[in-house]
């Protein structure tokens, strides 16, 4: 058994003494990486300033992450001479400099509520197409007009999938996600893309859908294996099924 298994093993000791052990130890860890891990330190501070505004805290990120989705939205798209396309949540910027091959022509907003990853976005990506903006400035709310929002892994809170007792969702709930989806949809131009995946609930149970139908294409809907809550925060099954890309009617 590893040290850090032997450790994660007193939190489930008999002992309160132990427990007590893996408590400062764990204190302790959290110490060491929030002074030394840069990222880590951001996502912290974030999460504290910004409280009830912020849904993910984890800035994961990848580029070409969703290569089925971006592809399927480009050739929707492809007849738009200089499409307008937000990505929210765009983290450290791969997203954007990712949509940016897909949409060689078009203007791009990066949003995000930390302040740390928009400013290695506006490090790395310097295009003059792409901007970042943060979640709450004015710039964002004024905002709208987008040919296709993507909003890809913000929707959740790691612990809904991690949690020992994730028999209902916690931190971030249903009206959360259903004012958010009511926010973005409102910047979705008519005939654009709503695009959303990674979420803990289903696009298909806000008020929104209705406006909306999903994308015909191979893979649009894809079996994710995490929760699935409802609009009362219960959890109502092990994997998902959604789709991913939208169209407004
Ligand atoms: C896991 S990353 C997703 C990055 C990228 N979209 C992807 O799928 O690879 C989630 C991002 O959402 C951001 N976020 C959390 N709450 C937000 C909010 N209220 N508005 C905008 N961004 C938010 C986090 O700061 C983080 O950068």
């Amino acid at each position: 058994m590893s040290v850090r298994e032997r450790i994660r093993e007193l939190k489930h000791s008999r002992f309160a003494g132990w427990r007590f052990v893996y408590r400062c130890l764990r204190q302790g860890l959290l110490g060491i990486e929030f002074f030394s891990n840069r990222r880590f330190r951001a996502e912290t501070l974030t999460k504290l300033r910004f409280g009830k505004h912020f849904h993910q805290s984890a800035t994961f990120t990848a580029p070409d992450r969703y290569p089925v989705v971006f592809r399927a939205c480009a050739d929707y798209l492809s007849s738009i001479e200089k499409p307008r396309i937000l990505s929210f949540g765009c983290s450290t910027g791969e997203e954007v400099e990712t949509l940016g091959h897909y949409f060689p022509a078009a203007t791009i907003v990066g949003v995000d509520i930390n302040d740390w990853s928009l400013r290695q976005c506006r490090k790395k990506y310097k295009e003059q197409r792409f901007s970042f903006l943060h979640r709450l400035s004015p710039e964002f709310d004024a905002a709208q007009d987008f040919d296709a929002v993507f909003c890809m892994a913000v929707l959740q809170r790691t612990e809904n999938r991690t949690t020992g007792d994730n028999s209902a969702a916690q931190g971030f709930l249903f009206g959360q996600f259903e004012e958010e989806v009511a926010l973005l949809h409102q910047k979705v131009k008519s005939g654009g893309l709503f695009v959303i995946d990674n979420a803990d609930f289903s696009f298909m149970d806000t008020s929104c859908a209705e406006h909306y139908i999903p994308l015909p294409f191979i893979k649009n809907q894809l079996r994710r294996e995490r929760p699935a809550f409802d609009r009362n925060n219960r959890k109502i099954a092990q994997s998902q099924y959604y789709y991913r890309v939208f169209a407004k009617g």
